[in-house]
C-alpha cells in the first residue's frame, strides 16, 4: 500500500520539475536572445515584437502543461490499476466442485457434523460442533465475544470451508452445492449490516433486480423502516452515504432486513450487533425480525433476551466447543455458562416484570 503511494506521488513529479525549469527559463532566454539580436544584427526587431513573443510563449504553457498532464493522470491510474487488477486476478478459495449438486426442493434442514476450524492452524476455533436445525424450527446460538459464534454461521453459506467434519444442506455437503443456490437460499443480517454507496432503492433491489416498488414499501413496512423511508425528502431514493454512513446502526439493520423480506430465503440468519442500540430501536427490530423468526427455518445469535426466548433451542458456545444446550429453563435451571451469561448480559434491557427468575418467562409463554 505504501508502494502504490508513493509510486503514485512520485509519478508526475519529474515532468513538474522540468515544465517550471522551462517556464521561468524561456521568458529569460527569449529576453536574452532578442535583446542580442537587436544589437548586434537586426535592428528592425523592436522591444515590442519581444514583449509580445514573451507573452504568446507564456500562453502556450497552459495547454502544454495540461498535455503533459494527460501522461501523469494516465500513469497515476495505471498505478492503481495494477492494484485492482492483482485483486481482482487472485484466486478465490471457495471454488465450486465442477458437477455441483442441486436441490429441487429446498427445506432448509442444516447439520454440523463433528465440525473443526481454525482461521490460523496454531488458533482452532471451533472444535467438534455438532447440531441439527430442523425445517420451520429456530436455533439461537449464545456465548461470550469471541466464542466463535459468527464463525459457525459464516460456514453455511462458505464464507470458509471446515478443516474438520461437515456443514450439510437438506442431506447434501454444502461443498457439493452449486454456490449461487447455496447463498440464494440464505439471507444473513450481519453484525455489521453491509450497504453500499446509492440509494436506498439500490440497496435493496441488489437481492431482487425485478422488485417493484410495491413489494420494497410492504418489505419496508414489515422492516420497521417505512416511516423514516417516508420521512425521507427523496423516499426510496434517499442516498444512504459510503457503508451507508448517513444512516444509524438501527436503520441499517432494519433495512438489511427489508432486503432478507424481499429476498424471502428458505433459511434466516440472524447476526445481533452487540453494540448498544437504544430500546426503542431495539424493540423495532424485535417487533420486525419476530415474524420471520416464527415462520422461517432460522438461526439467530442472540445477545437481547427477548431474540433468544423466540428460539426453539439454545446452543451455548464457550471456547468453540457446545457447552450447553435445551431450552431456556432448562439452562437457566442447569446454573452453568448460561445462566452467568443471563445475569450479566442478557436481561440488562429488558423490563424485570417479564422475567421471573426462576427461568419461567411470563410475558413471552404461549
Ligand atoms: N477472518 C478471521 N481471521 C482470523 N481470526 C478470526 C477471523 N474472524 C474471527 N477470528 C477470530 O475467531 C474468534 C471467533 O470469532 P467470532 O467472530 O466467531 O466470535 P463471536 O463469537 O461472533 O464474537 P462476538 O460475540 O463478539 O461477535 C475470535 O477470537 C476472532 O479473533
Ligand atoms: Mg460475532
Amino acid at each position: 500500500m505504501i508502494g502504490l503511494n508513493i509510486k503514485q506521488s512520485m509519478a508526475g513529479r519529474w515532468f513538474f520539475v522540468v515544465i517550471s525549469t522551462f517556464t521561468n527559463i524561456g521568458p529569460m532566454l527569449l529576453y536574452l536572445a532578442g535583446g542580442l539580436l537587436i544589437m548586434k544584427y537586426d535592428s528592425t526587431i523592436t522591444v515590442g515584437d519581444i514583449s509580445v513573443m514573451v507573452a504568446l510563449l507564456t500562453r502556450m504553457y497552459g495547454p502544454v502543461n495540461s498535455l503533459l498532464n494527460v501522461q501523469v493522470d494516465w500513469m497515476r491510474s495505471m498505478a492503481l490499476f495494477t492494484r485492482i487488477f492483482e485483486y481482482l486476478d487472485m484466486k478465490s478459495e471457495i471454488e465450486e466442485i465442477s458437477q455441483p449438486k442441486h436441490i429441487d426442493k429446498p427445506e432448509g434442514n442444516i447439520v454440523f457434523d463433528h465440525v473443526n476450524f481454525h482461521y490460523e492452524p496454531e488458533r482452532p476455533i471451533l472444535k467438534d460442533i455438532s447440531f441439527e436445525l430442523k425445517p420451520g424450527k429456530s436455533i439461537a446460538i449464545v456465548g461470550p465475544s469471541g466464542s466463535g459464534k459468527s464463525t459457525i454461521i459464516n460456514l453455511i453459506p462458505r464464507l470458509y470451508d471446515v478443516i474438520g467434519g461437515s456443514v450439510s444442506v437438506d442431506g447434501v455437503d454444502v461443498r457439493e452445492l452449486c454456490l449461487s443456490e447455496l447463498r440464494n437460499m440464505i439471507g444473513i443480517v450481519s453484525q455489521e449490516t453491509y450497504l453500499f454507496n446509492g440509494t436506498i432503492r439500490d440497496n435493496l433491489l441488489y437481492v431482487k433486480e425485478d422488485a417493484t416498488d410495491e413489494e420494497m414499501i410492504e418489505a419496508c413496512r414489515k422492516a420497521n423502516i417505512y416511516d423514516f423511508v417516508m420521512d425521507q425528502e427523496k423516499g426510496l431514493d434517499t442516498m444512504v452515504g459510503n457503508r451507508g454512513l448517513k444512516l444509524s446502526g438501527g436503520e441499517k439493520q432494519r433495512i438489511s432486513i427489508a432486503r432478507i423480506l424481499l429476498k424471502d430465503p428458505t433459511v434466516f440468519i440472524f447476526d445481533e450487533a452487540t453494540s448498544a442500540l437504544d430500546s426503542i430501536s431495539e424493540n423495532k427490530i424485535q417487533e420486525a425480525i419476530d415474524p420471520i423468526i416464527r415462520s422461517k427455518t432460522s438461526i439467530l445469535i442472540a445477545h437481547r433476551l427477548s431474540t433468544i426466548l423466540a428460539a426453539d433451542e439454545i446452543i451455548v458456545i464457550k471456547d468453540g466447543t457446545i457447552a450447553e444446550r435445551g431450552t431456556h429453563k432448562e439452562l437457566v435451571r442447569a446454573g452453568g455458562v448460561y445462566q452467568e451469561l443471563y445475569e450479566t448480559q442478557f436481561n440488562k434491557n429488558e423490563t424485570p416484570a417479564d422475567i421471573d427468575l426462576t427461568g419461567a418467562v411470563i410475558a413471552h409463554e404461549e
